[in-house]
């Protein structure tokens, strides 16, 4: 049996049960309150990380960004998960097919990552695509979301660019380019994040 989720889990299940938590927290105001503050702290690290010219943009650093960030409160942090999940009846990557969708997203990486040289449209694209092949596999049980826009910061750092303003975009619009990226339509997203970058 599936752990509850915020998510629909395998269909009938409600998504609406506290995630089961190392920390024994049963309250989902305090739960998210430390997902911030871990995630505050992930930040930290990572960029901390990146000024010391350590990082490699690859599928590696997304599961230590994840493992870092959740690793305190979840078992499953930094893992593949094998529950299937939807949200707002859109269903992600069955369990079975992320590994070999992970293994094309590696190949997109080593190709797409922008880089200096790009023009501001171009890291708009590159980003957005990445976000949205990376949001329709969903690797993870959970935090998703804020594990992909975290590497997207970095990489957009690395491109001398300041982190991505997202808060220039309504949360619903966002999550419609979301759902559009799921059919290779990523003009949504490179506008959203076209609009949020900006020069160092
Ligand atoms: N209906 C949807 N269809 C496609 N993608 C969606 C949909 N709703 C949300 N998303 C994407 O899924 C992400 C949420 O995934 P998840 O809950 O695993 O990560 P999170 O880090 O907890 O989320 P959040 O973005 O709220 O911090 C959103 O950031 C968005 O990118
Ligand atoms: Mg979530």
């Amino acid at each position: 049996m599936a752990e509850p989720s915020r998510y629909n889990v395998g269909g009938d299940q409600a998504p609406s049960e506290i995630l089961k938590n190392k920390l024994r927290i049963k309250d989902q105001q305090a739960l998210e309150d430390t997902e911030s503050v871990l995630f505050s702290d992930t930040y930290e690290y990572f960029l901390a990380k990146l000024n010391e010219g350590k990082l490699e943009f690859n599928i590696a650093l997304i599961f230590d960004v994840h493992k870092y960030f959740l690793g305190p409160l979840y078992s499953w942090a930094g893992k593949v998960r094998s529950v299937q999940i939807s949200k707002d009846g859109v269903l992600f990557c069955k369990a079975a097919h992320i590994e070999s969708a992970l293994k094309e997203f590696e190949n997109l990486l080593r190709k797409g990552l922008p880089g200096k040289s790009d023009s501001k449209s171009a890291v708009a694209e590159k980003l957005a695509i990445i976000h949205c092949e990376f949001n329709a596999i969903h690797p993870f049980r959970e935090g998703n979301g804020r594990t992909i826009r975290l590497f997207l910061d970095l990489v957009a750092l690395n491109c001398d660019y300041s982190l991505i303003d997202f808060g220039k975009t309504s949360k619903k619009t966002y999550i419609e380019a979301c759902i559009a990226g799921m059919n290779q339509d990523y003009s949504k997203m490179k506008s959203i994040i076209y609009k949020g970058l900006r020069k160092k």
